[in-house]
């Protein structure tokens, strides 16, 4: 039996913060412990009360810092590590020009190997806990990034991209390669330790009418399994993707189509929707993606966060960093992001919205909040330790800082992985391992 007692401030969301003022919608204690046990949380609360219930539990003191559910990232490329900060290219000359070559490299096991390692060390070190991926169309960077999050015991989400038209030799498979392996796949992987397997067609232009059918066929076969894909992003995407299923009534309709709309249905971007797209994801219960970096630095276009949740039919929003469209592994730079593409918009997030979306508001998207995404008795026991003063620039401003909304935006303002104290994955403090 491993136990361990977090002593710290404790924040967890019970539901989406819709004002500032909106206590009931979290739980925090000033001076909170956190008792867990074989990676689960089994008490929750004021520290003398949980302390009382913690036997001989060693305590793991984190006063003054915040204790948090883990962050969730609902979009990222695993492959993409070193595609991020590339120069200059709107989404489909960005994909040819930089992401396409380098995903070709995930051919070689090794390669695949090394960037899974470096890559959950990126999100650990950023206070990220689970994540949906996209692995490459090479079913050995699936194996290298599930071999991976479970020698760490981490809950991830993530899938072989399936992709067989427009796109270079060595990065295409075949509709029913596609299948194939998608199928082996999930039979090696899904449900062993806490990995989740998704359906993974990359976008309607890299995948035939054929392979979309197999996709189909697959989350018919596996109802339960998430399917990721992307959708809407920008318009030249979307008028060749018109081109390409002339059938289709717009862009969600080419998904919809072939049964891949639904509430384990994750849509990357979604900018561009009519009203009628909307609605379509809206009653089907499937998920909007939010990738704030990456859609302003490809220049792709403004998510309506706010407008998808005031509509007359909401359609459910998770957020996301999509590295390597997206310029940072944070969450709290992410979101930072996202309060300047609402403001945009002529809207604003409040601070404990930013960061329900992050921990439960994704776990929901995600369909996972029962497991992760609070810090409620009997979910896994994945947190994170946040420092509000953690650099010069954020202990000046915090000199000023009079609430904890306040805090928290400070902290989403100027905060990285500095101020990313501690990372608990299924009880176990994993960040300190980094550099250990
Ligand atoms: N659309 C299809 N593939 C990708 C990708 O890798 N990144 C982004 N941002 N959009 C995509
Ligand atoms: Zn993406």
């Amino acid at each position: 039996m491993t136990e361990r007692l977090l002593r710290g401030r404790i924040l967890s969301f019970r539901s989406k913060p819709e004002a500032v003022d909106d206590r009931a919608s979290y739980f925090y204690e000033e001076d909170g412990g956190v008792l867990v046990r074989d990676g689960k949380i089994v008490a929750i609360g004021d520290f003398a009360a949980v302390s009382a219930k913690a036997g001989d539990a060693p305590v793991e003191d984190h006063r003054p810092n915040l204790i948090l559910p883990g962050f969730i990232d609902a979009h990222v490329h695993v492959p993409q590590m070193q595609v991020i900060a590339s120069y200059g290219a709107e989404l489909l000359d960005w994909l040819n020009t930089y992401t396409f070559p380098e995903e070709t490299k995930f051919i070689d096991a090794q390669h695949g190997r090394r960037i899974a390692r470096l890559f959950c060390d990126e999100i650990i070190r950023n206070g990220t806990t689970t994540v949906a991926a996209y692995c490459s169309v090479h079913r050995q960077s699936v194996d290298a990034f599930f071999t991976e999050a479970l020698s760490r015991d981490m809950l991830v989400i993530a899938g072989k991209v399936m992709m067989d038209r427009n796109a270079p030799d060595g990065l295409r498979d075949t509709a029913q390669s596609g299948y194939d392996d998608t199928k082996a796949l999930i039979a090696e992987w899904h449900g062993k330790g806490r990995i989740h397997y998704a359906v993974t067609p990359r976008f309607a232009i890299t995948s035939t009418p054929e392979q979309m059918e197999m996709a189909g066929a697959l989350m018919r076969e596996h109802p339960d399994l998430h399917m990721q894909t992307h959708l809407s992003e920008n318009k030249a995407e979307i008028a060749f993707t018109q081109e390409l299923y002339p059938a289709s009534k717009d862009y969600t309709d080419v998904y919809a189509r072939y049964g891949l709309l639904g509430p384990k249905a994750l849509f990357g971007h979604c900018i561009h929707l009519s009203d009628r797209e909307a609605d379509a994801l809206s009653e089907s219960g499937s998920v909007a993606v939010f990738c704030p970096t990456s859609n302003l630095f490809l220049g792709s276009g403004l998510f309506d966060w706010q407008g998808h949740a005031k509509r007359a039919k909401p359609v459910r929003v998770a957020a996301a960093t999509d590295v390597g469209g997206g310029t940072s592994y944070s969450m709290l730079r992410t979101m930072d992001e996202a309060y300047k593409v609402v403001a945009l918009q002529g809207e604003k997030m409040n601070p404990f919205a930013a960061f329900w979306q992050m921990t439960l508001g994704n776990a929901k998207a995600l369909s996972l909040d029962a497991r992760i995404g609070t810090l409620d008795v009997g979910t896994d026991a994945d947190l994170v330790v946040l420092d509000a003063k953690a650099t010069p620039a954020m202990a000046l401003r915090m000199e000023t800082v009079k609430s904890l909304a306040e805090e928290l935006f400070v902290l989403q303002t100027l905060g990285d992985d500095r101020a990313v104290r501690e990372t608990y994955v299924a009880g176990r403090p994993v960040k300190r391992e980094l550099t250990a």
